[in-house]
């Protein structure tokens, strides 16, 4: 089913996040049009939506394919006026546990490869990327970009990606709503923002992290570090305990996390 600004618009709740909508068939980037927006001084909750992304963005200077008809292109703008600097790296656990949850409440089984992808069956179903500006400690805002392959035609080919891509209908084999999905992920966001700060967030991004208790290897800019992966810090950073049984917390300097088949490997 197509995406509509009237459908949409309708079905946004009166005082959640979602409002007021920016939809369009065809945009460069959501997170780029939300960026304008917020330095125009748009509202916290802003929300940009659309049908088609022609030059996507990605984490790492990698692009992001949202082909027409198939895939939510979806970038909010939030001004959550008490985060600090460490914590504004949370935002892209709520954005990834509002779409495991979206994921499972159509049957589906979703795992999070820390801070924020979602997978399916080992398979990416949607990449999350947040970006934030500062007036020197102080959020201005940020932009929580999120990209979900939602019907076939929106993943891309193995070929193009480091991480194998599938989307959420031939995931689940059942017919997915683009709108639905959308709603209850934009829900999703604005429940967890709420929650921001309470221990049971944290719990649930745990919960559902890929390779949780498994042997791991972080490779990152000061070097490579491996360990059994324990959970999270009340900061979203990564515990690891290594093989000398010391515990290290990893944040945003992680190049690639994977894991190894054995202590050994
Ligand atoms: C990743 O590399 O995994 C992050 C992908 C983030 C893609 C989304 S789609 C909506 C928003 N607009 C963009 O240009 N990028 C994000």
């Amino acid at each position: 089913m197509t995406l509509s600004r009237e459908q949409l618009a309708a079905r946004l709740p009166r005082n959640g996040l979602g409002r007021p909508l920016h939809y369009f068939d065809s945009i460069g980037s959501t997170n780029d049009h939300a960026k304008q927006l917020a330095e125009g001084g748009a509202v916290h909750g802003t929300l940009v939506v659309a049908d088609e992304q022609r030059t996507g963005r990605g984490r790492s200077g990698k692009g992001w394919h949202t082909p027409a008809g198939t895939a939510l292109a979806i970038s909010l703008l939030l001004r959550p006026g008490t985060l600090d600097g460490q914590r504004a790296s949370v935002l892209n656990g709520v954005a990834a546990l509002a779409v495991a949850e979206a994921i499972e409440a159509r049957g589906g089984e979703a795992a999070i490869k820390w801070p924020n992808d979602v997978l399916v069956g080992g398979r990416k179903l949607c990449g999350v990327l947040v970006e934030t500006s500062w007036t020197e400690a102080t959020l201005e805002y940020a932009v929580m970009g999120i990209g979900v392959n939602a019907l076939p035609g929106s993943a891309p080919p193995d070929s193009q990606v480091e991480l194998p891509a599938v989307d959420l209908q031939t995931a689940l084999g059942k017919p997915i709503d683009r709108a639905e999905l959308l709603l209850d992920i934009v829900g999703g966001v604005g429940k967890w923002m709420d929650d921001i700060s309470r221990p049971t967030f944290i719990r649930a991004w745990e919960q559902r992290l890929l390779f949780l208790q498994q042997w791991v290897r972080i490779e990152r800019s000061q070097g490579t570090l491996e360990g059994t992966l324990l959970g999270l810090t009340e900061g979203g950073r990564l515990r690891l305990k290594d093989r000398a049984g010391a515990e290290h917390t990893i944040g945003d300097d992680v190049r690639r996390l994977r894991p190894v088949d054995s202590e050994l490997g």
